[in-house]
């Protein structure tokens, strides 16, 4: 059985209020941090664990702190980019459902080291219900003497907010966040600055996703070293995966990092294989930003060697022949999916969710929307092809936020990985623009 860092406890009744939590270990790590330790202190143990960004973009948490400026009597803020939006991805929603004090308890620890007196936890603004789940638990461990001024005697003072989002997927883009936070329209802003040097209200501020956040109590509770022991290489501690499409059992798993892909989609511990009487066709393993995987680049990589669920072994070959482990939205498809037809799905989200302040990703993504939606229904020419790659060329790496890219990547793969199927639209568009039409390669 892998090791459960977050999900120990999870399925335990009553682990979502203070008395059951404590009662299994919870808030030990705010006793031992503040009591026991200096901010540097803490930060140095989440410098040692290697844990790194779980929203998706894997930047290690502890030189991410290390980067906080320190300004004289500026405040500093912690914010927890709780708006978990990628499709394919609902593991900090089971977690802040679930377990919300673990949540808690991570800020109460990463605020104190980042010197953060008042933190906010931004959620989702589609999960309300979230929101009261998080406020209630926040009320107990204020009345429990863990929130609030002089915590535990400490002298250490703090607030903690939770603002429910604007309801839109550029408000989970760090910067877009703050601007959101502060009562404006979810625009990203350009960086640097880092929000670590100017962020919200113009302070240090630290963003960190949910799940990053939940691995400080153990952290403090075990050290950052034993933190560092498990996983594999650069890939240390445990991950949460989002699993869905076309397995047995869909679900959010904790996993080691550096298990197999093979052994995490086809033991019964976790997807228990595709369903029955089908077989793999494609993979996105970390949430739809990310290129997609043909299957036989799923379970071996380029050079012949097993793929593990790790930054590294994901992405070997890089965009060219891996993906990315991303925010652990693991996607599945087999043989009745359409890969055109899902490509277009992306695009059109992307295109919905753009905030319009660059020319490249507002115009870029509807011209691949319109593109893939010609393909798709049986009116494109064999030059959209090309000319969705050199859309998608075009916007990676000039927009102001990442969402470029990541409109971009899935196309570009899918064109990559799967271009007969494209071919095949174009050439039989009555047979391709059927309802369920599926393109089946040598099994036509
Ligand atoms: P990024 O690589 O630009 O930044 C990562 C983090 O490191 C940020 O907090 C940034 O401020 C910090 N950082 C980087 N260089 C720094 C420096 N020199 N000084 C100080 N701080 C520095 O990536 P970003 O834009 O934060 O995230 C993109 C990722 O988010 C994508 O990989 C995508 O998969 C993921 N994503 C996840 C979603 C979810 O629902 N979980 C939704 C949308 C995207
Ligand atoms: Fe807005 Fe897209 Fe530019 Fe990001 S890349 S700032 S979402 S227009």
């Amino acid at each position: 059985m892998a090791k459960k860092i977050l999900t120990e406890h999870i399925n335990v009744p009553g682990i979502e209020t203070f008395d059951v939590y404590r009662q299994h270990g919870g808030y030990a790590a705010v006793e031992k941090a503040l009591k026991t330790m200096t901010p540097d202190e803490v930060v140095e143990e989440a410098k040692k664990s290697g844990v790194r960004g779980r929203g998706g973009a894997g930047f290690p948490m502890g030189m991410k702190w290390g980067f906080l400026a320190k300004p004289e009597g500026i405040p500093r803020y912690l914010v927890c980019n709780a708006d978990e939006s990628e499709p394919g991805t609902f593991k900090d929603h089971h977690l802040m459902r679930s377990i919300p004090h673990l949540l808690i308890e991570g800020m109460i620890v990463s605020s104190f080291a980042l010197g953060a007196h008042k933190s906010f936890i931004y959620v989702r603004g589609e999960l309300l219900y979230v929101v009261r789940i998080l406020e209630q638990a926040i009320a107990e461990a204020t009345a429990k003497g863990f929130l609030g001024k002089n915590i535990l005697g400490t002298g250490y003072d703090l607030e903690l907010v939770v603002q429910p989002g604007g309801g839109a997927y550029i408000c989970g883009e760090e910067t877009a966040l703050l601007e959101s936070l502060e009562g404006k329209r979810g625009n990203p802003r350009n960086k640097p600055p880092f929000p670590a040097v100017k962020g919200l209200y113009q302070s240090p501020t630290v963003v960190n996703n949910v799940e990053s956040i939940a691995n400080m109590p153990w952290i403090i509770n075990n050290g950052g070293d034993a933190y560092a022991a498990i996983g594999i290489g650069r890939s240390t501690g445990t991950k949460l995966i989002s699993a869905s499409g076309h397995i047995r059992k869909p679900g959010v798993y904790e996993i080691e990092l550096g298990v197999s892909v093979d052994e995490f989609l086809n033991s019964d511990e976790y997807c228990g294989g595709v369903r029955d009487g089908h077989y793999l066709k494609a993979l996105v393993a970390g949430g739809s930003s990310v290129p997609i995987l043909p299957a036989h680049l799923i379970t071996k990589t380029a050079n012949g060697e097993d793929r593990l669920m790790s930054y590294e072994s994901l992405s070997d070959g890089g965009f060219a022949t891996g993906t990315m482990l991303g925010s652990g939205g693991f996607i599945v498809f087999d043989e009745t999916a359409c890969i055109v037809r899902n490509t277009w799905n992306f695009a059109r989200f992307y295109h919905h969710e753009s905030c319009g302040q660059c020319s490249p990703c507002r115009e870029g993504t509807g011209w691949m929307e319109k593109v893939l939606h010609r393909i798709e229904h049986g009116h494109g020419s064999m030059h959209d092809i090309d000319l969705l790659v050199d859309i998608s060329k075009k916007i990676e790496g000039n927009t102001i936020c990442p969402l470029g890219d990541a409109a971009a990547w899935p196309v570009a793969s899918a064109i990559r990985h799967f271009r007969d199927e494209f071919v095949w639209h174009i050439t039989n568009p009555q047979e391709a623009s059927r309802p369920g039409a599926v393109y089946m390669g040598d099994l036509a």
